[in-house]
């Protein structure tokens, strides 16, 4: 797992092979989806630090770079990595995304409340928040745990039409991500882009 990642690397090195990756999955989901009316999408995986948020965040620059008004999500209300990356508080944070309005929007989450996660991010305010702010939006990702940790990111299928899963190299196994499929089927998210990643 590479702790010297750079969050967001298709902005510092567009050219490394992570960066090229992340091209081709955008062009995937821009002509096979989001031109066609599915533009929010999950991003979730079956194992903790695959690198969805990291997949997340790169993802959104790549859009934006394509020209797309986009929002970034961070429904992984355990971790909030993304929102510590992109929103950092308090001296010294840096984004490692542009703030001069060409990055994407991101809707951070919110410190630990008095509700637990799953009911948080069904609450009818939390929700209805969400579809409205996505609406001036032309490609939404939601960032999510993974999986086989929590059911969190079944709950996002009121705003999602469909779902990317990151595998990591390492620790793909075929039948995990083959359940990971049919469970995110099941709860009405299809599964419409992969992105393997070497976390
Ligand atoms: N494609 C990659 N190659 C190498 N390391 C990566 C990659 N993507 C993420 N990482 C590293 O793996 C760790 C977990 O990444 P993260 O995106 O937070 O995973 P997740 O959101 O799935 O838990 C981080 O230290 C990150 O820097
Ligand atoms: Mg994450």
């Amino acid at each position: 797992m590479g702790k010297s990642f750079h969050p967001c690397l298709y902005q510092s090195n567009p050219t490394s092979p992570f960066s090229e990756h992340i091209r081709s999955v955008r062009t995937h989901l821009v002509q096979r989806h989001l031109r066609r009316g599915q533009k929010s999408l999950l991003i979730t995986s079956c194992w903790p630090g695959e690198g969805k948020t990291t997949v997340a965040i790169n993802l959104a620059a790549a859009l934006c770079e394509f020209g797309l008004r986009t929002l970034l999500i961070d429904a992984d209300l355990r971790s909030r990595r993304l929102t510590r990356l992109l929103l950092p508080c308090g001296s010294g944070g840096n984004s490692p995304l542009p703030t001069d309005g060409s990055g994407p929007m991101v809707l951070g989450a919110w410190a630990p409340t008095e509700f637990p996660p799953h009911e948080a991010l069904t609450r009818p305010d939390y929700v209805a928040n969400i579809i409205s702010y996505s609406q001036g939006f032309q490609a939404v990702l939601t960032d999510s745990p993974a999986l086989s940790m929590c059911s969190d990111a079944h709950l996002t299928q009121p705003w999602v039409d469909g779902a990317v899963i990151v595998v990591s190299r390492a620790r793909f196994q075929g039948v995990s991500e083959g359940n990971l499929v049919e469970d995110l089927r099941e709860h009405g998210i299809d599964v419409v882009g992969t992105l393997l990643t070497e976390a």
